[in-house]
């Protein structure tokens, strides 16, 4: 049933990604892209289209003309491709799922600006059941919802082990090209940490531009706005019309979705596999 997915140095992959492997470890990286990397489901979208904003000068109108997907490719996906984004102007933005053992080579001398975000695992795999399983078309899971839950835990789904994933950002935090988000911290303020990613990126912005961030990037907004919900995947018929990708945004969700079963296991997960100062920034409610 799970086929497609294959094992390579640890982590869980579609077989679509291995056949460009090589490609992924010798890929030209540059000193001046900034790549925003997470676990999916971790608020990738969010921390996209908040550094695309920093990053050009505020531009919200062409934000909204240009889906996110070409003003901020994602690496390893088919589309555009790994030769489309080698050909990208400076300063490329670049989005990937991948772990931070297995990025390009070159990631390590040429130390670009990486940004990574962590979310707790009980609102992921939600959120990752709604968006692979009930969102996208092509996976071929039969399977219900706690069966999925099994398969996260069990480090079974595409992008894990999500502990591992996570442990190897971690252990580069201090990287002065690396910042390290928790996607429930900004939640809390999100104010602040647009002022921090901003100061990450040499981007300074008064407090006026940081308010007309926050409004851009709210959930609200962003669920409204077809350059970043993804609602092109329906129109490109390879998502599910009645399934929305900016599904609820929030922090504890989970409350009204997980077996207590899969709950004991997941804050199994946190206490026995995270570094316990990693345990510590994990918040679920
Ligand atoms: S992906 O497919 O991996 O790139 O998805 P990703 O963007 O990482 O995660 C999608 C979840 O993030 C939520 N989201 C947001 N939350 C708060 N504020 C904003 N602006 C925002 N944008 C996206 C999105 O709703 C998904 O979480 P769930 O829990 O499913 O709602």
């Amino acid at each position: 049933r799970r086929a497609w997915l294959y094992k390579y140095r640890g982590f869980v992959f579609p077989n679509l990604f291995l056949d460009k492997i090589r490609n992924i470890h010798t890929f030209d990286v540059r000193e001046d892209d900034v790549w925003v990397i997470t676990f999916p489901k971790s608020g990738t979208t969010w921390v996209q289209e908040i550094v695309y904003l920093l990053m050009n000068d505020l531009d919200t109108e062409k934000a909204l003309k240009l889906n996110i997907d070409i003003r901020f490719p994602y690496f390893e996906f088919v589309e555009p491709g790994l030769q489309a984004i080698a050909e990208m102007p400076s300063p490329r933005l670049i989005k990937s799922h991948l772990p931070f053992s297995i990025l390009p080579n070159q990631m390590k001398n040429k130390r670009p600006k990486i940004i990574y975000i962590v979310r707790n695992p009980k609102d992921i795999v939600v959120s990752y059941y709604s968006f692979a399983i009930k969102f996208l078309k092509m996976v071929p899971f039969n399977g219900s919802f706690e069966d999925y839950c099994q398969l996260f835990v069990s480090d079974k789904v595409d992008y894990g082990p999500w502990w591992k994933h996570v442990s190897e950002a971690w252990n580069r935090r201090d990287d002065d090209n690396v910042l390290f988000l928790v996607y429930e911290d900004l939640h809390l303020d999100t104010g602040k940490h647009v002022r921090e990613i901003a100061n990450f990126l040499g981007k300074p912005v008064s407090d006026e531009q940081v308010d007309m961030i926050v409004k851009h990037c709210s959930f609200e907004s962003m669920k409204q706005n077809n350059s970043v919900n993804y609602e092109w995947m329906k129109d490109a018929g390879i998502a599910n019309k009645e399934v929305q990708f900016m599904r609820q945004g929030k922090v504890g969700d989970w409350k009204n979705h997980l077996s207590t079963e899969i709950v004991r296991q997941l804050d199994d997960m946190v206490t026995t596999k995270l570094p316990p100062d990693l345990s510590e920034q994990i918040k679920d409610s």
